[in-house]
């Protein structure tokens, strides 16, 4: 299936070049995280609408145009002035191709402060790399440091171990869990809650750069 870019009547001429100057581009050893554009849609529909690696989420899509949807509402956010949604694109460093999409919606706001829920997704052929410990890494550092944030929080499925581990891993602390939660795939499944402070951030930087 050949996909083309998004049309501009969705997005006017006039504001393309707004979209691309405020364009938020972050790196790590072996990604680019960068605001998602209307050229990611072949890659963007290629996971949103994947059943396996939306296994555990209710947010897939099921066909092209609702992806193009979906995609366009991240893209606009990218130059909202009160912005709350930083959902970015994840590239592979090396072949610059796209692998995923990771970020966080920011769920409460206070004069120069606020809580965030992180997500993350990865094509199947990069799983079990490390790559989105390594990108939700970098993903706090910028919440923390230039957004100012005092919270990240993430959930999962109880199932998820993946998920689960992601969250241990970039230094998450359980914080709940809720039963019977979510009704999915034709049963009741629990709920994990995550989060980390940025306090809690600082001192973990403290003693991974104490350690290198
Ligand atoms: C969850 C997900 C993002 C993890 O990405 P990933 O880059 O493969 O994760 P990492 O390689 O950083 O692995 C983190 C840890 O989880 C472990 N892990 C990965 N897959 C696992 C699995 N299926 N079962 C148990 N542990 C698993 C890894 O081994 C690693 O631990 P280790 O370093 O001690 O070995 C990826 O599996 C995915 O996209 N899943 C589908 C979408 C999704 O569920 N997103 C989360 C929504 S809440």
């Amino acid at each position: 299936m050949h996909l083309t870019a998004i049309p501009l009547r969705y997005i006017a001429a006039s504001d393309h070049k707004r979209y691309q100057d405020k364009m938020i581009r972050l790196e790590t050893d072996r990604l680019i995280i960068r605001d998602h554009k209307e050229s990611d849609l072949s890659d963007y529909h290629k996971w949103i609408s994947d059943s396996d690696l939306m296994y555990y989420i209710d947010w897939k899509t099921s066909s092209v145009e609702e992806s193009q949807k979906d995609l366009i509402e991240t893209i606009k956010e990218n130059t909202n002035p009160n912005r709350t949604n930083y959902f970015f694109a994840m590239l592979e460093k090396e072949t610059k191709s796209y692998i995923g999409a990771v970020g966080f919606t920011i769920k409460s706001k206070k004069v120069n402060t606020g809580i965030a829920e992180c997500g993350y997704f990865l094509m199947k052929k990069y799983w079990r790399k490390g790559i989105v410990v390594e990108a939700i890494t970098k993903i706090l550092e910028f919440a923390f440091e230039e957004l100012n944030l005092h919270k990240m929080t993430a959930s999962c499925d109880k199932e998820n171990k993946a998920s689960e581990k992601v969250m241990q891993k970039c230094g998450f602390l359980k914080e709940g869990e809720l039963r019977k939660e979510k009704f999915h795939h034709n049963k009741w499944c629990d709920r994990l809650l995550y989060g980390i402070l940025k306090e809690e951030w600082k001192n973990q930087k403290l003693i991974t750069n104490h350690c290198t």
